[in-house]
């Protein structure tokens, strides 16, 4: 039983292997926070009462101040002065709103989250539905906490029914809020830029708000969803570390916000910014999910319940038994689509070991650049001379699977879809629309785009032999308006274009169930569990230089499994050493090839075959393994990190390192849980370690030389 009621204390308890989360139904009308962190180790009040002349407090419960107590979820204008959880204009035009408590009921499993994803709840999964009232907009609240029991993480999310006779407006909507205790913390963020994504930055907090958000209208690679917490002296393996993340791939604001004595409160929603929802009577709003885990086991600790639970309960089950080693023709060709030159592409990287040989942009309608073509998904005559479903055989004729492109959401100018249907793009009366990569982007919120897509991809796919689709996204939402929505509802624009390309998602899913689909957003713009609901993997970024990599994937499995990081080796040049340093950055993640394989050294191709082979050996592990971080690539000229299965029987160990160092220094990579007393043996260079060595470090010897240098090893115990 993961949610017990305790009556005689009015208190909830949410249990999940390792942690504790308790609330308190305080006199039977507000929600208390009372504790969340590792089981049994003692709670605190919600509130101490202080006398001050400055925290308002309703005259029969005086001792109860909502601006200094822990709380579940808090209200605009009710007297508590922090960021606000729920801010809801009501039908006298102020935005003032108390819900109280009205009862609450636990249930097995949980419910869908309408026309959003949502982590699925797995045995023994339950829910905590809270029902709350307030009397003056005459709405109804309800709050929901999942728990993932085995994975120590817990959900929330927020439905919001209007049973009065006004239209409320929601003004902001926050899916999570966690008070958490004490002013020591330090804040773990991953922001960047194209290009750049998900940088690894920590910082202690300060007194203030410190929130990071998207207004781009794709979760982006400015700042992805994920927020850690963790206290000052939190290391990567020991410590306490809090993590929160948002099943959600569209405006999001999270954010930590100090107040002297009052602790550190963290919120993760929708926000109100960007977000706006008009509520008439009768009507119902559901926020997305949000989710939370804690572990005293440091940042390491948080990561691995994260791993397992995206594993577990968020991305899609896998199609093929093994990922497909994919050859995508992007960076090799660009919109140079030639069916002789891609067969022979995928012949020749069928020979040297490849599975998939992936078709990028410029397949279609008059795509010959990026200027034109978008939203017209019919295959081009003069690029498949027989058709785009004969070309896919001649492929697989090959022995390699096939796969291809899209990008459904938007459309250029130059477009066939465009001149018919201006109406159709994002666009505000009387303003002149702005461009972006030459493209528009699709009012994915009026239903009928989303069934003009569907329409198009069951008339350009629905007979082509398809093994997977890249899913594109590459421009952010500007003059974001919606000729489809009245003028009311324009605020709901942004939320409803995520709601209806969810839609296309699911569509797409359940008319093409053996298709593997890679998300993309110009790389890793949309790397979210929202995305990663429908996408087995997403292309981590279209940085391919294996330096800024090692960064950017390091900051990408803090919150997410690396089988979800889409990682290719890119032009080697004709260097044997470079194409090692390349594929030893990619397997990392999934591995996969970006090249031309036409133009390359035999020497160098000929090492293909070696590391898909090897890659094979341990793609299970790196898939579903444990993952440990050892040195952070965006803290030091190093990055290293090994992968473990439950057993500990296997450690799969990498060394990266990033540039020349002044000196030769020696490093000690630290292998935990590795038995003393065993003896483990290298399979890549036949040397034989015990346990306790392992424990103590294998030492490795770092480089003053401007070449590339990189090390891994593959420790199998000796039965
Ligand atoms: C952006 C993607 O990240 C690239 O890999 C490639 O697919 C281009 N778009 C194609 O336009």
């Amino acid at each position: 039983m993961s949610v017990f009621f305790n009556k005689e204390e009015n208190k909830i308890v949410l249990s999940t292997a390792k942690t504790e989360y308790i609330i308190e139904i305080l006199r039977n009308r507000f929600l208390g926070h009372v504790y969340y962190g590792r089981k049994e180790r003692g709670y605190e009040p919600v509130y101490e009462y202080k006398l001050s002349s400055f925290t308002p407090y309703y005259e029969d419960f005086y001792e109860f101040q909502p601006d200094v107590a822990s709380t579940e979820y808090s209200f605009f204008g009710n007297g508590d002065f922090r960021c606000t959880s729920l801010k809801l204009r009501n039908g006298n035009g102020n935005s003032v709103t108390s819900f109280e408590y009205k009862c609450h009921r636990i249930f097995n499993g949980r419910e869908p989250i309408d026309r959003m994803p949502f982590a699925e709840a797995g045995e023994g999964d339950e829910t905590l539905e809270i029902t709350l009232w307030d009397r003056v907009s005459e709405c109804e609240l309800k709050l929901y906490y999942t728990v993932f029991e085995d994975c120590d993480v817990i959900s929330r999310h927020m439905k919001l029914t209007n049973s009065g006779k006004c239209p409320v407006y929601i003004e902001k909507c926050m899916s999570l809020q966690c008070d958490l205790r004490g002013d020591n913390w330090d804040m773990i963020t991953l922001c960047g830029t194209y290009f750049r994504e998900r940088m690894y930055s920590r910082a202690p907090m300060q007194p203030g708000n410190r929130s990071i958000f998207s207004r781009r209208g794709a979760s982006s690679h400015h700042f992805n969803p994920f927020m850690g917490l963790c206290r000052h002296e939190t290391e990567e393996e020991s410590g306490e570390c809090y993590g929160f993340n948002f099943v959600y791939s569209g405006n999001f604001l999270g954010e930590a916000e100090l107040v002297a004595e009052n602790g550190c409160r963290v919120q993760l929603g929708l926000g109100g910014e960007n977000f706006g929802w008009k509520l008439s009577p009768g009507e119902t709003f559901e926020s997305p999910e949000a989710v939370m885990t804690y572990s005293d086991d440091g940042i390491g600790g948080m990561s691995r319940n994260f791993h397992k639970f995206t594993r577990d309960r968020i991305l899609p089950e896998e199609i093929f038994e093994n990922r497909p080693v994919v050859l995508n023709t992007w960076e090799a060709v660009g919109f140079n689509i030639d069916e002789k030159i891609l067969l022979e592409f995928a012949g020749k990287a069928s020979a040297y070991g490849m599975d998939m040989l992936v078709v990028d942009d410029g397949w279609f309608g008059a795509r010959e650049h990026d200027r034109a073509g978008l939203g017209d998904w019919w295959e081009n005559p003069a690029k498949f001379k027989d058709g785009l479903k004969a070309f896919a055989q001649r492929v697989k004729k090959t022995g390699m699977k096939f796969g291809i492109w899209i990008e459904p959401e938007m459309v250029n100018p130059d477009s066939e879809l465009f001149r018919a249907h201006p109406e159709w793009t994002l666009r505000c009366p009387g303003r002149e629309n702005m461009l972006s990569r030459s493209q528009l982007v699709l009012d994915m919120s009026n239903p009928c785009v989303v069934d003009y897509l569907k329409e198009s991809f069951e008339k350009v796919f629905g007979d082509v032999p398809l093994d997977y689709i890249k899913w594109d996204m590459n421009r952010h939402l500007s003059q974001v308006g919606s000729d489809y929505l009245p003028a009311d509802r324009q605020n709901e624009t942004a939320h409803r274009y995520m709601l209806g390309t969810y839609d296309l998602y699911r569509w797409f899913k359940k008319r093409f169930p053996k298709v593997m689909i890679e998300n993309c957003s110009g790389g890793g713009g949309r790397y979210d569990l929202g995305m990663m609901k429908y996408s087995h993997q997403i292309w981590t970024s279209d940085c391919t230089d294996p330096v800024w990599r090692t960064r950017i994937q390091y900051g990408s499995t803090l919150p997410y499994p690396v089988s979800t990081m889409s990682c290719h080796v890119s032009h080697p040049g004709n260097s044997v050493q470079e194409l090692e340093y390349r594929y030893t950055v990619a397997v990392n993640g999934m591995l996969g090839y970006e090249m031309n394989i036409l133009t390359m050294e035999e020497n160098v191709l000929n090492k293909i075959p070696g590391q898909i082979e090897r890659y094979r050996r341990y793609e299970k592990l790196i898939k579903n393994g444990e993952y440990f971080r050892l040195l952070n690539p965006c803290e030091s000229n190093y990055c290293s990190y090994y992968f473990t299965d439950s057993e500990r029987k296997v450690f799969l160990l990498t060394f990266v390192q990033l540039a020349a160092d002044c000196e030769p220094s020696k490093i000690a990579l630290k292998i935990r849980g590795a038995s003393p007393l065993a003896v483990y043996t290298d399979k890549l260079s036949g040397k034989s370690y015990t346990g306790q060595e392992l424990n103590e470090g294998i030492t490795v010897e770092t480089t003053a030389s401007e070449e590339r240098f990189c090390r891994m090893w593959e420790l199998v115990k000796n039965e």
